[in-house]
């Protein structure tokens, strides 16, 4: 790798890290919870203190670079030229706040728009998937192998129970059609980490119609490196500046769910 970017990796592992021990040791005090755009959407004292940490160090190492952020600490981005970090403190606050594990800490890092090292940090079960361009994707340290092709019929796939319902956003029967093909469903309530599952191979495939860039940027990156496809649900690719519906999966298992479901 690159110079430059075996220097990022360093600082981003160590901050992850840190993150992580700040997270862990939030337990043990008053969490504030509050609400955004709806009852349901959560956000704490913690996810905004998370990615504030990030936000200074970032701004003080490498003061050239730009961040996403979900909680209001990045910058207004019009492009992605340079190097931009994508970064959810939090991902799965509900998770966090309800049950105190699967949730995760994302962080994707882009230069020019394209993926370079990303990261999907699980806290409780102190499991970090990262991958850098080119290099494959590991777990604590470990790689692990390349996605084979599989069938719906054999997949295990990761979808919210909401999506197989009648729902405003888009026509729930393809997907129930799906459900019913494949082998299982589960929804584990944390994008980042049913993307990096993906990438890992403990689920086939991963389907969301309405995600944010920093639900996904980091997971992306993962899904790229461990051979996976993943794009929006019209088979396009994934706009990082704004809200993208996803379809992540091995391949073969993202062709047949694109062409046999989505568009059949
Ligand atoms: C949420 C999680 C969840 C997904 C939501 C996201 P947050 O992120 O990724 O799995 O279904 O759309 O908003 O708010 O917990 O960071
Ligand atoms: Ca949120
Ligand atoms: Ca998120
Ligand atoms: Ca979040």
């Amino acid at each position: 790798m690159e110079g430059k970017w075996e220097e990022i990796d360093q600082y981003a592992r160590q901050w992850i890290a840190e993150a992580g021990q700040r997270i862990r040791a939030s337990f043990a005090e008053p969490l504030t919870v509050e609400t955004k755009e709806n009852r349901n959407d959560l956000v704490t004292n913690v996810d905004r203190g998370i990615e504030q940490f990030f936000a200074e160090h970032i701004r003080r190492q490498f003061p050239g670079h730009r961040l996403l952020g979900e909680e209001g600490f990045g910058d207004e981005l019009a492009a992605l030229d340079g190097v931009v970090w994508v970064i959810d403190p939090i991902d799965g606050t509900m998770n966090f706040v309800h049950q105190r594990r699967h949730f995760a800490v994302s962080v994707g890092i882009f230069e020019d728009g394209v993926g370079q090292l990303g990261y999907v940090y699980d806290v409780v079960f102190d499991e970090l998937y990262t991958a850098q361009k080119g290099k494959g994707l590991f777990l604590n340290g470990e790689p692990l192998g390349r996605l084979q092709p599989a069938p719906v019929a054999e997949s295990i796939i990761a979808i919210n129970g909401t999506w197989l319902m009648e729902n405003k956003r888009l026509d729930h029967r393809p997907l129930v059609r799906l459900a019913k093909d494949a082998r299982g469903t589960r929804s584990y309530g944390s994008a980042a980490l049913e993307l990096a599952y993906v990438a890992a191979g403990r689920l086939d495939a991963y389907i969301s119609p309405r995600l944010s860039p920093w639900d996904f940027a980091g997971g992306m990156i993962l899904i790229e490196e461990a051979g996976g496809i993943m794009t929006n649900l019209d088979g396009k690719p994934i706009d990082l500046l704004n809200r993208s519906s996803v379809l992540a999966a091995k391949p073969g298992v993202h062709e047949e769910i694109l062409y046999r479901y989505l568009r059949g």
